[in-house]
């Protein structure tokens, strides 16, 4: 009985220090690259679900033909997107829904860390 009251609260405790970093879910990425012209087209920072995306596509779909696998390794732009470039590859109301949907990626409301980093934010 007391392991378990220990396990639970320990479960408690990471649960909420995942909580304060604001974290999105494991593995996922904030990316940072363009900070000073998202504040001034007054956009969130994007998050990019890595997760959701591993478990519906191959690896090999996105790594390396669409990004090169490491964080803040790619310039990506609202012009390469709208071009069906990066995440427009698939974003573009055809194969996942289109770039117009702004507020789906700018979505950040946490910490941005600084850009490159080696690791995705765990
Ligand atoms: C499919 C995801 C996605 C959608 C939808 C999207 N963006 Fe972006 N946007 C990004 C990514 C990724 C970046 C690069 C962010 C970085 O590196 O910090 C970006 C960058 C930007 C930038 C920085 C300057 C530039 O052009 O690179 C602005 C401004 C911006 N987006 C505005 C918008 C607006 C306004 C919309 C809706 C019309 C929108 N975005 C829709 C993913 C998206
Ligand atoms: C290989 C295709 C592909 C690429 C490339 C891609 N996405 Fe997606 N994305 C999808 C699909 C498919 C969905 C699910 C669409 C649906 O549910 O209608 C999705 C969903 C999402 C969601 C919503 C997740 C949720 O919880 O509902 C976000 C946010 C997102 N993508 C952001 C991005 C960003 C940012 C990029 C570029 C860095 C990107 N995607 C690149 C295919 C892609
Ligand atoms: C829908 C596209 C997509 C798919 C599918 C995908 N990734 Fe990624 N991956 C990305 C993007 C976008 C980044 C971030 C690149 C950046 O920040 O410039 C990334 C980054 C990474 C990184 C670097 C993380 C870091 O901290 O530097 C690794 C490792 C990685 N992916 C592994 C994988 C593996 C393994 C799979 C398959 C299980 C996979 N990815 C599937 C889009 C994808």
């Amino acid at each position: 009985m007391k392991r378990i009251v220990v396990l639970l609260s320990l479960f408690f405790i990471v649960g909420i220090a995942a909580a304060n970093l604001g974290y999105a879910e494991y593995g996922d990425i904030v990316m940072g690259k363009k900070l000073e012209s998202l504040k001034k087209a007054g956009v969130k920072p994007v998050m990019f679900p890595h997760w959701f995306h591993r478990i519906r596509f191959k690896c090999k779909v996105c790594h390396e033909d669409i990004f090169i696998l490491q964080r803040g390794a790619n310039d990506i732009s609202m012009k390469k997107i709208m071009d069906g470039e990066a995440c427009g590859k698939c974003h573009n109301g055809v194969i996942a829904w289109d770039a117009l949907s702004c507020d789906r990626c700018h979505s950040w409301d946490g910490p941005v860390p600084p850009y490159p980093l080696p690791q995705a934010v765990k």
